[in-house]
Protein backbone atom coordinates (compact mmCIF):
# COMPACT_ATOMS: atom_id res chain seq x y z
CA UNK A 1 0.00 0.00 0.00
CA UNK A 2 1.35 3.47 -0.90
CA UNK A 3 2.76 5.42 2.02
CA UNK A 4 1.01 8.33 3.63
CA UNK A 5 2.71 11.79 4.10
CA UNK A 6 1.56 14.68 6.25
CA UNK A 7 3.03 17.74 4.97
CA UNK A 8 2.04 20.88 7.67
CA UNK A 9 2.02 24.48 6.55
CA UNK A 10 0.50 26.35 3.82
CA UNK A 11 2.90 27.86 1.96
CA UNK A 12 5.17 27.95 -1.18
CA UNK A 13 7.63 25.54 0.58
CA UNK A 14 5.19 23.20 1.39
CA UNK A 15 3.76 23.05 -1.87
CA UNK A 16 7.28 22.28 -3.15
CA UNK A 17 7.38 19.75 -0.35
CA UNK A 18 3.85 17.64 -2.12
CA UNK A 19 5.20 17.98 -5.55
CA UNK A 20 8.68 16.65 -5.06
CA UNK A 21 7.31 13.91 -2.03
CA UNK A 22 4.36 12.71 -5.20
CA UNK A 23 7.21 12.28 -7.66
CA UNK A 24 8.79 9.60 -5.15
CA UNK A 25 9.05 5.90 -6.44
CA UNK A 26 6.50 4.84 -3.52
CA UNK A 27 3.71 7.18 -4.95
CA UNK A 28 2.86 8.17 -1.45
CA UNK A 29 -0.24 10.34 -0.94
CA UNK A 30 0.56 12.88 0.59
CA UNK A 31 -2.22 15.31 3.07
CA UNK A 32 -1.71 18.75 3.32
CA UNK A 33 -2.43 20.67 6.61
CA UNK A 34 -3.90 23.38 6.27
CA UNK A 35 -2.10 23.69 3.03
CA UNK A 36 -3.54 26.06 -0.10
CA UNK A 37 -5.12 26.30 -3.52
CA UNK A 38 -2.25 24.01 -4.72
CA UNK A 39 -1.60 21.70 -2.75
CA UNK A 40 -3.35 17.90 -2.52
CA UNK A 41 -5.72 16.59 0.03
CA UNK A 42 -6.12 19.60 2.32
CA UNK A 43 -7.39 18.76 5.84
CA UNK A 44 -8.27 22.40 7.66
CA UNK A 45 -6.00 22.85 10.73
CA UNK A 46 -3.95 25.60 12.47
CA UNK A 47 -0.20 24.74 12.39
CA UNK A 48 0.13 25.64 16.34
CA UNK A 49 -2.45 23.48 17.10
CA UNK A 50 -0.40 20.75 18.43
CA UNK A 51 -2.79 18.53 19.90
CA UNK A 52 -5.25 18.45 16.50
CA UNK A 53 -2.23 17.97 14.20
CA UNK A 54 -1.33 15.25 16.13
CA UNK A 55 -4.80 13.63 15.94
CA UNK A 56 -4.99 14.21 12.15
CA UNK A 57 -1.47 12.25 11.75
CA UNK A 58 -2.95 9.33 13.44
CA UNK A 59 -6.18 9.76 12.00
CA UNK A 60 -4.73 9.86 8.23
CA UNK A 61 -2.33 6.73 9.76
CA UNK A 62 0.61 8.83 8.56
CA UNK A 63 3.97 7.13 7.88
CA UNK A 64 5.87 10.10 7.87
CA UNK A 65 5.48 13.88 8.78
CA UNK A 66 7.18 16.67 7.08
CA UNK A 67 6.87 19.91 9.14
CA UNK A 68 7.11 23.03 6.85
CA UNK A 69 7.61 26.39 9.72
CA UNK A 70 8.77 26.72 12.99
CA UNK A 71 6.23 27.77 15.70
CA UNK A 72 5.02 24.06 15.69
CA UNK A 73 8.32 22.75 16.64
CA UNK A 74 9.28 25.15 19.30
CA UNK A 75 6.00 23.82 21.04
CA UNK A 76 7.06 20.60 20.87
CA UNK A 77 5.31 19.00 17.95
CA UNK A 78 7.62 16.63 16.81
CA UNK A 79 8.24 15.09 20.59
CA UNK A 80 4.61 14.36 20.48
CA UNK A 81 4.60 12.84 17.33
CA UNK A 82 7.65 10.59 18.25
CA UNK A 83 6.29 9.54 21.18
CA UNK A 84 3.19 8.23 19.37
CA UNK A 85 6.05 6.10 17.30
CA UNK A 86 5.33 8.31 14.29
CA UNK A 87 8.41 9.29 11.91
CA UNK A 88 8.89 13.39 11.92
CA UNK A 89 11.03 15.59 9.65
CA UNK A 90 11.90 18.10 12.19
CA UNK A 91 13.59 18.34 15.69
CA UNK A 92 12.47 18.39 18.99
CA UNK A 93 11.60 21.19 20.86
CA UNK A 94 14.69 21.29 23.15
CA UNK A 95 16.53 21.45 19.50
CA UNK A 96 14.26 23.64 17.86
CA UNK A 97 15.46 26.29 20.31
CA UNK A 98 18.05 27.21 18.32
CA UNK A 99 15.15 29.24 16.16
CA UNK A 100 12.94 29.81 19.00
CA UNK A 101 15.33 31.61 21.11
CA UNK A 102 18.37 33.76 19.29
CA UNK A 103 20.24 34.09 22.53
CA UNK A 104 19.76 30.19 22.98
CA UNK A 105 21.35 30.11 19.26
CA UNK A 106 24.29 32.36 20.35
CA UNK A 107 25.40 30.70 23.20
CA UNK A 108 25.36 26.95 21.73
CA UNK A 109 27.13 28.80 18.71
CA UNK A 110 30.33 30.04 21.55
CA UNK A 111 30.29 26.47 22.96
CA UNK A 112 30.70 24.98 19.60
CA UNK A 113 32.87 27.38 17.93
CA UNK A 114 30.77 28.60 15.43
CA UNK A 115 32.11 32.06 13.15
CA UNK A 116 29.85 34.43 14.36
CA UNK A 117 28.63 38.09 14.90
CA UNK A 118 29.84 39.40 18.79
CA UNK A 119 27.01 40.00 20.82
CA UNK A 120 25.53 40.35 24.30
CA UNK A 121 21.94 39.04 25.73
CA UNK A 122 20.16 42.14 27.46
CA UNK A 123 16.84 42.47 29.48
CA UNK A 124 17.90 46.25 30.50
CA UNK A 125 18.19 48.38 27.94
CA UNK A 126 20.80 50.94 29.00
CA UNK A 127 22.97 47.87 29.34
CA UNK A 128 22.12 47.23 25.42
CA UNK A 129 22.56 50.35 24.80
CA UNK A 130 25.96 50.79 26.36
CA UNK A 131 26.94 47.48 25.01
CA UNK A 132 25.51 48.95 21.49
CA UNK A 133 27.84 51.42 21.30
CA UNK A 134 31.20 49.20 21.55
CA UNK A 135 30.04 47.93 18.34
CA UNK A 136 31.91 49.90 16.13
CA UNK A 137 30.60 48.29 13.25
CA UNK A 138 26.72 49.22 13.72
CA UNK A 139 24.40 47.16 16.14
CA UNK A 140 21.58 44.63 15.04
CA UNK A 141 18.46 44.35 18.10
CA UNK A 142 17.02 41.18 17.88
CA UNK A 143 14.22 40.04 19.94
CA UNK A 144 15.09 36.92 21.47
CA UNK A 145 11.87 34.82 20.85
CA UNK A 146 9.77 34.02 17.71
CA UNK A 147 8.45 37.33 16.29
CA UNK A 148 7.01 36.02 12.74
CA UNK A 149 10.45 37.07 11.02
CA UNK A 150 9.89 40.85 12.15
CA UNK A 151 11.71 41.10 15.55
CA UNK A 152 15.40 42.14 13.64
CA UNK A 153 16.47 45.76 13.14
CA UNK A 154 19.71 45.94 11.54
CA UNK A 155 20.23 49.53 12.41
CA UNK A 156 21.22 52.52 10.49
CA UNK A 157 22.95 54.31 13.38
CA UNK A 158 23.21 54.98 17.24
CA UNK A 159 19.75 56.42 17.67
CA UNK A 160 18.14 53.94 15.32
CA UNK A 161 19.39 50.77 17.39
CA UNK A 162 18.45 52.69 20.93
CA UNK A 163 15.15 53.40 19.64
CA UNK A 164 14.88 49.54 18.72
CA UNK A 165 16.09 48.37 22.13
CA UNK A 166 14.11 50.50 24.10
CA UNK A 167 10.77 49.27 21.76
CA UNK A 168 11.73 45.86 21.82
CA UNK A 169 12.21 45.68 25.57
CA UNK A 170 8.97 47.96 25.99
CA UNK A 171 6.63 45.02 24.38
CA UNK A 172 6.65 45.60 20.81
CA UNK A 173 7.06 42.19 19.90
CA UNK A 174 5.78 40.97 23.70
CA UNK A 175 7.00 37.48 25.48
CA UNK A 176 9.61 37.43 22.60
CA UNK A 177 11.27 40.59 23.18
CA UNK A 178 11.68 40.01 27.23
CA UNK A 179 14.62 38.98 26.45
CA UNK A 180 16.97 40.97 23.67
CA UNK A 181 20.20 39.96 21.68
CA UNK A 182 22.47 42.92 20.33
CA UNK A 183 24.96 42.10 17.69
CA UNK A 184 28.02 43.24 15.84
CA UNK A 185 26.75 44.41 12.54
CA UNK A 186 28.13 42.16 9.04
CA UNK A 187 28.40 43.25 6.00
CA UNK A 188 28.59 40.90 2.95
CA UNK A 189 26.26 38.41 0.50
CA UNK A 190 24.09 36.15 1.88
CA UNK A 191 23.78 32.14 1.98
CA UNK A 192 21.30 30.25 2.50
CA UNK A 193 23.02 26.53 3.39
CA UNK A 194 20.67 23.66 4.36
CA UNK A 195 21.13 20.16 5.62
CA UNK A 196 19.32 17.31 6.88
CA UNK A 197 20.63 15.62 10.11
CA UNK A 198 19.46 12.88 11.85
CA UNK A 199 21.11 13.46 14.81
CA UNK A 200 24.24 12.44 14.22
CA UNK A 201 25.50 12.92 10.36
CA UNK A 202 24.07 15.52 7.99
CA UNK A 203 23.43 15.98 4.45
CA UNK A 204 24.55 19.41 3.18
CA UNK A 205 21.85 20.20 0.06
CA UNK A 206 22.49 22.69 -2.62
CA UNK A 207 23.26 26.17 -2.03
CA UNK A 208 20.90 28.91 -2.17
CA UNK A 209 20.53 32.59 -2.50
CA UNK A 210 17.08 34.21 -0.85
CA UNK A 211 15.80 38.19 -1.27
CA UNK A 212 14.78 39.91 1.69
CA UNK A 213 14.01 43.59 0.60
CA UNK A 214 10.72 44.19 -1.57
CA UNK A 215 12.56 46.60 -3.74
CA UNK A 216 14.69 45.67 -6.97
CA UNK A 217 18.63 46.25 -5.94
CA UNK A 218 17.81 44.93 -2.68
CA UNK A 219 15.85 48.24 -1.56
CA UNK A 220 12.71 48.39 0.28
CA UNK A 221 11.52 46.88 3.35
CA UNK A 222 12.69 43.34 4.93
CA UNK A 223 9.97 40.46 3.16
CA UNK A 224 9.77 36.64 3.83
CA UNK A 225 11.42 36.60 0.74
CA UNK A 226 10.77 37.36 -2.70
CA UNK A 227 12.51 35.18 -5.26
CA UNK A 228 16.13 32.37 -4.99
CA UNK A 229 18.06 30.82 -7.33
CA UNK A 230 20.49 27.43 -6.42
CA UNK A 231 23.07 26.70 -6.87
CA UNK A 232 24.32 29.79 -5.88
CA UNK A 233 27.90 30.33 -7.09
CA UNK A 234 29.02 31.58 -3.73
CA UNK A 235 28.57 28.19 -2.37
CA UNK A 236 31.83 26.91 -3.80
CA UNK A 237 32.76 23.49 -3.07
CA UNK A 238 35.06 24.63 -0.74
CA UNK A 239 32.91 27.39 1.14
CA UNK A 240 30.36 24.38 1.39
CA UNK A 241 33.00 22.08 2.90
CA UNK A 242 34.07 24.82 5.07
CA UNK A 243 30.47 25.18 6.44
CA UNK A 244 29.93 21.97 6.64
CA UNK A 245 33.28 21.97 9.51
CA UNK A 246 32.80 25.06 11.13
CA UNK A 247 29.35 25.99 11.04
CA UNK A 248 27.20 22.46 11.11
CA UNK A 249 28.81 19.54 12.79
CA UNK A 250 30.19 21.61 15.59
CA UNK A 251 26.67 22.69 16.55
CA UNK A 252 24.85 19.71 16.06
CA UNK A 253 27.63 17.85 17.93
CA UNK A 254 27.14 20.14 20.63
CA UNK A 255 23.56 19.27 21.13
CA UNK A 256 24.15 16.24 20.89
CA UNK A 257 26.16 16.47 24.20
CA UNK A 258 23.68 18.21 25.58
CA UNK A 259 20.95 15.53 25.03
CA UNK A 260 18.64 17.66 22.58
CA UNK A 261 20.30 15.69 19.40
CA UNK A 262 18.83 17.25 16.34
CA UNK A 263 17.04 15.22 13.87
CA UNK A 264 15.36 16.97 11.15
CA UNK A 265 16.25 20.43 8.93
CA UNK A 266 18.78 22.72 9.61
CA UNK A 267 19.19 26.41 7.86
CA UNK A 268 22.35 28.18 8.26
CA UNK A 269 21.62 31.87 7.50
CA UNK A 270 24.94 32.94 6.39
CA UNK A 271 26.63 36.40 5.68
CA UNK A 272 29.69 35.92 3.36
CA UNK A 273 32.24 38.72 4.75
CA UNK A 274 35.70 39.55 4.09
CA UNK A 275 36.92 37.46 7.05
CA UNK A 276 35.03 34.05 5.93
CA UNK A 277 31.17 32.73 6.40
CA UNK A 278 29.60 34.03 9.57
CA UNK A 279 26.44 32.81 10.55
CA UNK A 280 23.50 35.55 11.34
CA UNK A 281 20.84 33.09 12.36
CA UNK A 282 19.75 29.09 12.69
CA UNK A 283 16.66 28.20 11.41
CA UNK A 284 14.92 24.56 12.32
CA UNK A 285 13.03 23.87 8.70
CA UNK A 286 13.32 24.01 5.47
CA UNK A 287 13.61 28.49 3.83
CA UNK A 288 10.56 29.67 1.76
CA UNK A 289 11.86 30.56 -1.05
CA UNK A 290 14.65 28.18 -1.09
CA UNK A 291 13.04 24.88 -0.98
CA UNK A 292 10.93 26.39 -4.30
CA UNK A 293 14.90 26.10 -6.00
CA UNK A 294 16.42 23.19 -4.13
CA UNK A 295 13.43 20.70 -4.37
CA UNK A 296 13.01 20.84 -7.62
CA UNK A 297 16.56 20.22 -8.51
CA UNK A 298 16.78 17.33 -6.24
CA UNK A 299 17.62 13.87 -8.32
CA UNK A 300 16.82 11.99 -5.38
CA UNK A 301 13.54 10.35 -4.19
CA UNK A 302 12.50 12.56 -1.91
CA UNK A 303 10.10 10.28 0.51
CA UNK A 304 13.09 7.75 0.78
CA UNK A 305 15.54 10.58 1.66
CA UNK A 306 13.19 12.14 4.78
CA UNK A 307 12.46 9.27 5.49
CA UNK A 308 15.81 8.07 5.90
CA UNK A 309 16.67 11.40 7.86
CA UNK A 310 13.79 10.51 10.12
CA UNK A 311 14.26 7.48 11.49
CA UNK A 312 18.09 8.25 12.02
CA UNK A 313 19.43 6.74 8.60
CA UNK A 314 20.84 9.01 6.19
CA UNK A 315 23.24 7.52 3.86
CA UNK A 316 26.65 8.14 4.25
CA UNK A 317 27.51 10.01 0.67
CA UNK A 318 26.44 13.56 -0.80
CA UNK A 319 23.17 14.07 -1.88
CA UNK A 320 21.88 13.85 -5.56
CA UNK A 321 21.02 16.83 -7.15
CA UNK A 322 20.64 18.01 -11.21
CA UNK A 323 22.97 20.11 -12.73
CA UNK A 324 20.24 22.26 -13.50
CA UNK A 325 19.51 25.39 -12.14
CA UNK A 326 16.17 26.94 -10.50
CA UNK A 327 15.19 30.39 -9.81
CA UNK A 328 11.76 31.32 -8.00
CA UNK A 329 10.29 34.37 -8.66
CA UNK A 330 7.62 35.14 -5.75
CA UNK A 331 4.58 37.07 -6.71
CA UNK A 332 3.28 39.27 -4.03
CA UNK A 333 0.01 40.94 -3.30
CA UNK A 334 -1.01 44.49 -3.30
CA UNK A 335 0.56 46.22 -0.68
CA UNK A 336 3.38 43.38 0.92
CA UNK A 337 4.90 43.20 3.07
CA UNK A 338 3.04 46.28 5.16
CA UNK A 339 -0.45 45.63 5.03
CA UNK A 340 -1.16 42.97 2.09
CA UNK A 341 -4.74 43.28 0.02
CA UNK A 342 -6.38 39.67 0.03
CA UNK A 343 -9.42 38.10 -2.05
CA UNK A 344 -8.27 39.17 -5.84
CA UNK A 345 -8.83 36.71 -8.71
CA UNK A 346 -5.83 35.66 -10.10
CA UNK A 347 -5.69 34.47 -14.24
CA UNK A 348 -3.18 32.96 -16.14
CA UNK A 349 -2.19 29.82 -13.66
CA UNK A 350 -3.20 27.05 -15.94
CA UNK A 351 -0.90 28.66 -18.78
CA UNK A 352 2.16 29.30 -16.80
CA UNK A 353 1.95 25.55 -15.57
CA UNK A 354 1.87 24.62 -18.54
CA UNK A 355 4.93 25.81 -20.39
CA UNK A 356 7.80 23.29 -20.16
CA UNK A 357 10.27 23.97 -17.28
CA UNK A 358 7.86 26.16 -14.91
CA UNK A 359 6.62 25.48 -12.19
CA UNK A 360 3.54 27.17 -10.06
CA UNK A 361 4.08 27.17 -6.19
CA UNK A 362 0.81 28.41 -4.64
CA UNK A 363 1.54 30.12 -1.38
CA UNK A 364 -1.10 32.78 -0.35
CA UNK A 365 -3.97 31.66 -2.48
CA UNK A 366 -7.83 29.90 -1.67
CA UNK A 367 -10.21 28.17 -3.73
CA UNK A 368 -13.45 30.07 -4.13
CA UNK A 369 -15.43 27.94 -6.56
CA UNK A 370 -13.09 27.18 -9.04
CA UNK A 371 -11.52 30.69 -8.77
CA UNK A 372 -8.29 30.87 -7.36
CA UNK A 373 -8.49 34.36 -5.18
CA UNK A 374 -4.85 35.57 -3.27
CA UNK A 375 -5.35 35.09 0.40
CA UNK A 376 -1.51 36.15 1.89
CA UNK A 377 1.11 38.34 1.40
CA UNK A 378 3.27 35.82 -1.13
CA UNK A 379 0.72 34.28 -3.19
CA UNK A 380 2.66 32.44 -5.42
CA UNK A 381 6.41 30.73 -6.16
CA UNK A 382 6.96 30.77 -9.88
CA UNK A 383 10.35 28.53 -10.40
CA UNK A 384 11.53 28.11 -13.69
CA UNK A 385 14.83 25.06 -14.64
CA UNK A 386 16.91 25.73 -17.30
CA UNK A 387 20.82 24.63 -18.43
CA UNK A 388 21.92 27.93 -16.14
CA UNK A 389 20.82 30.33 -14.57
CA UNK A 390 19.66 32.78 -17.02
CA UNK A 391 17.76 29.85 -19.02
CA UNK A 392 16.29 29.28 -15.26
CA UNK A 393 15.14 33.09 -14.84
CA UNK A 394 13.69 33.39 -18.48
CA UNK A 395 11.74 30.01 -17.34
CA UNK A 396 10.56 31.59 -14.47
CA UNK A 397 9.42 34.67 -16.08
CA UNK A 398 8.28 33.76 -18.78
CA UNK A 399 5.70 32.19 -15.92
CA UNK A 400 5.31 35.21 -14.30
CA UNK A 401 3.99 37.09 -17.04
CA UNK A 402 1.16 34.87 -17.98
CA UNK A 403 -0.62 35.41 -14.43
CA UNK A 404 -2.11 38.59 -13.25
CA UNK A 405 -4.38 39.83 -10.30
CA UNK A 406 -4.97 43.29 -9.77
CA UNK A 407 -2.17 44.89 -7.70
CA UNK A 408 0.64 41.83 -8.29
CA UNK A 409 4.14 43.10 -7.73
CA UNK A 410 7.01 41.39 -8.07
CA UNK A 411 11.40 41.79 -8.51
CA UNK A 412 12.45 41.71 -11.87
CA UNK A 413 15.92 41.52 -10.77
CA UNK A 414 16.19 38.20 -9.36
CA UNK A 415 19.42 36.22 -9.34
CA UNK A 416 20.83 39.56 -10.33
CA UNK A 417 24.01 38.76 -7.83
CA UNK A 418 24.65 35.68 -10.09
CA UNK A 419 23.57 36.70 -13.62
CA UNK A 420 25.42 40.39 -13.74
CA UNK A 421 28.62 38.85 -14.45
P1 LIG B 1 17.82 36.80 11.31
O1 LIG B 1 16.36 36.55 11.54
O2 LIG B 1 18.67 36.75 12.51
O3 LIG B 1 18.39 36.04 10.14
O4 LIG B 1 17.88 38.25 10.70
C1 LIG B 1 17.14 38.60 9.56
C2 LIG B 1 18.00 39.34 8.59
O5 LIG B 1 18.62 40.44 9.26
C3 LIG B 1 19.16 38.53 8.03
O6 LIG B 1 18.80 37.73 6.94
C4 LIG B 1 20.10 39.64 7.63
O7 LIG B 1 19.70 40.23 6.41
C5 LIG B 1 19.92 40.63 8.73
N1 LIG B 1 20.92 40.44 9.81
C6 LIG B 1 20.81 39.64 10.89
N2 LIG B 1 21.92 39.68 11.67
C7 LIG B 1 22.76 40.54 11.04
C8 LIG B 1 24.09 41.03 11.32
N3 LIG B 1 24.76 40.65 12.41
N4 LIG B 1 24.62 41.89 10.46
C9 LIG B 1 23.96 42.31 9.35
N5 LIG B 1 22.73 41.90 9.03
C10 LIG B 1 22.12 41.01 9.86
N1 LIG C 1 13.90 32.66 3.28
C1 LIG C 1 14.17 32.89 4.64
C2 LIG C 1 13.53 31.97 5.57
O1 LIG C 1 12.90 31.00 5.19
O2 LIG C 1 13.66 32.19 6.77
Amino acid sequence: MAPTVLVVGSGGREHALAHVLQRSASAPRVISAPGNAGTPNNRKVSVTDVDAVVALAEAEGADLVVVGPEAPLVRGLADRLRARGIPVLGPDAAAAELEGSKAFAKAVMDEAGVPTARWGRFTEADAAVAFARTLEAGAVVKADGLAAGKGVVVAEDMAEAEAAIRDILGGAHGEAGRVLVVEERLVGEELSVIALCDGHRIAVLAPSQDHKRVGEGDTGPNTGGMGAYSPAPRGTPQLMAEVHDSCLMPVVEVLRRRGAPFSGVLYAGLMLTADGPRVLEYNVRFGDPETQVILPRLAEDAYELFMACARGALPDRPVAYSPRSALTVVMASEGYPASPRLGDAITGLDDAAALPDVHVFHAGTTLDGDVVRTSGGRVLAVTGLGDDLAAAAKAAYSGVERIAWPGAHYRRDIGFRALKG
